[in-house]
């Protein structure tokens, strides 16, 4: 098992813990208000027409809410969720097997929708524009195909990459919410809220330390304040302060920005072996002997996000605000560094 502090995604255990402290409502959740002001007034719409929900995809980084945020949206509508994943639904037939269980305004959660197989994504043609399954019947010359209604339904796809969902799919979607890094208040909110579900105490500052070091990610921060928590009781009364907080997350190996081991090894095999970029991923992952996915989803957008590595046309480059992180001089001088280059915005995340 991956016992990475700050790894992004969760694991089996941990995912049943979390249930507790997944908020359940609109109100419950906090940050990304743009999602939630929208969603909000288009749930009370399609209440009030007793219509479902237009189908809604959810896109970002890992931990940042979405398997959380589908739920709330079963609960506003008052409608039952079927929770399923891409690579869960091997064949056409079981996503069918899926479709006719639901009843009308229902939510189906596809997590990982990016990576559905395309006979099987097919099927979701129809399914999100019609309502509708067009099943064959038969082989060969007699086969035949007959259309087969299908409850009014809400789809919800989750995924971490929105350039991999093919066109067609993309755009069945009415509603498409990009998930953003959590503001450091934002994350000291949620680690508050974890914590009174959890009954620990945590003062302030330790609680502010905690939102610094979180990346950006719910799921993160109540990774920390769960560990945090551990030391607390080991250490001291179970009282979460400061030190305590710092002691803890030196021993875990997160350092002031949230950065864990190989994070930090991405950064220096950049300025190490590749002067500073740039340099393709492939070759970043391959020289650390990390998955390219693995760096991509989790590792690099935080990393971006910080402003210590960015993205060019050739590669990956570390800032030089990466360089100053690792206690590396900058190399080229005093022009500014290449960041006008940086094409995050133009790439489609
Ligand atoms: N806005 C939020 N407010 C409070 N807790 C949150 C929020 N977003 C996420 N969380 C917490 O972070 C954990 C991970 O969220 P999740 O929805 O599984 O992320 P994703 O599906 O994007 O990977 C959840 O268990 C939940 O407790
Ligand atoms: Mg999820």
């Amino acid at each position: 098992m991956d016992e990475r502090i700050t790894q992004t995604s969760a694991d089996p255990f941990e995912a049943k813990q979390e249930i507790t402290l997944r908020p359940q409502h609109l109100t419950d959740f906090i940050g990304q208000s743009d999602a939630k002001d929208n969603l909000k007034i288009f749930i009370e719409a399609a209440k009030k027409r007793g219509e479902p929900l237009d189908h809604v995809l959810f896109y970002g980084p890992p931990g940042l809410g979405k398997t959380t945020f589908a739920g709330i949206i079963a609960n506003e509508l008052e409608v039952d969720i079927k929770i399923t994943s891409g690579p869960a639904i091997g064949r056409a037939g079981d996503l069918a097997a899926i479709l006719t269980n639901l009843n009308d305004n229902d939510v189906l959660f596809i997590d990982e929708i990016h990576r559905l197989n395309r006979s099987v994504e097919e099927v979701l043609y129809s399914a999100m524009e019609d309502y509708a399954l067009d099943i064959v019947i038969g082989k060969g010359p007699s086969a035949r195909s007959i259309r087969l209604d299908i409850a009014r339904f809400t789809l919800i796809g989750a995924t971490t990459r929105s350039g991999s969902l093919s066109a067609p799919l993309r755009d069945r979607f009415g509603v498409i919410c990009k998930f953003e890094m959590y503001k450091e208040k934002e994350l000291s909110q949620i680690i508050e809220r974890s914590a009174g579900l959890m009954g620990v105490r945590v003062d302030p500052e330790a609680t502010a330390l905690m939102a610094r070091c979180s990346r950006g990610t719910p799921r993160v921060a109540n990774r920390l304040l769960k560990r945090i928590r551990d030391f607390s009781q080991v250490m001291g009364d179970g009282y979460i302060d400061e030190e305590i907080t710092r002691k803890s997350l030196k021993a875990l190996g997160v350092d002031d920005l949230g950065l864990e081991k190989l994070d930090r090894d991405i950064l220096m095999t950049i300025i190490q072996r590749f002067n500073g970029g740039p340099v393709g991923i492939d070759t970043i992952a391959a020289s650390i002997g990390e998955e390219r996915i693995t760096l991509e989803d989790a590792h690099e957008p935080y990393l971006i996000q910080s402003g210590l590595l960015y993205r060019t046309q050739k590669g990956r480059m570390v800032s030089r605000l990466g360089y100053a992180h690792m206690g590396i001089p900058y190399p080229f001088g005093d022009e500014e560094d290449n960041s006008e280059d940086n094409d995050d915005q133009l790439t489609l995340l």
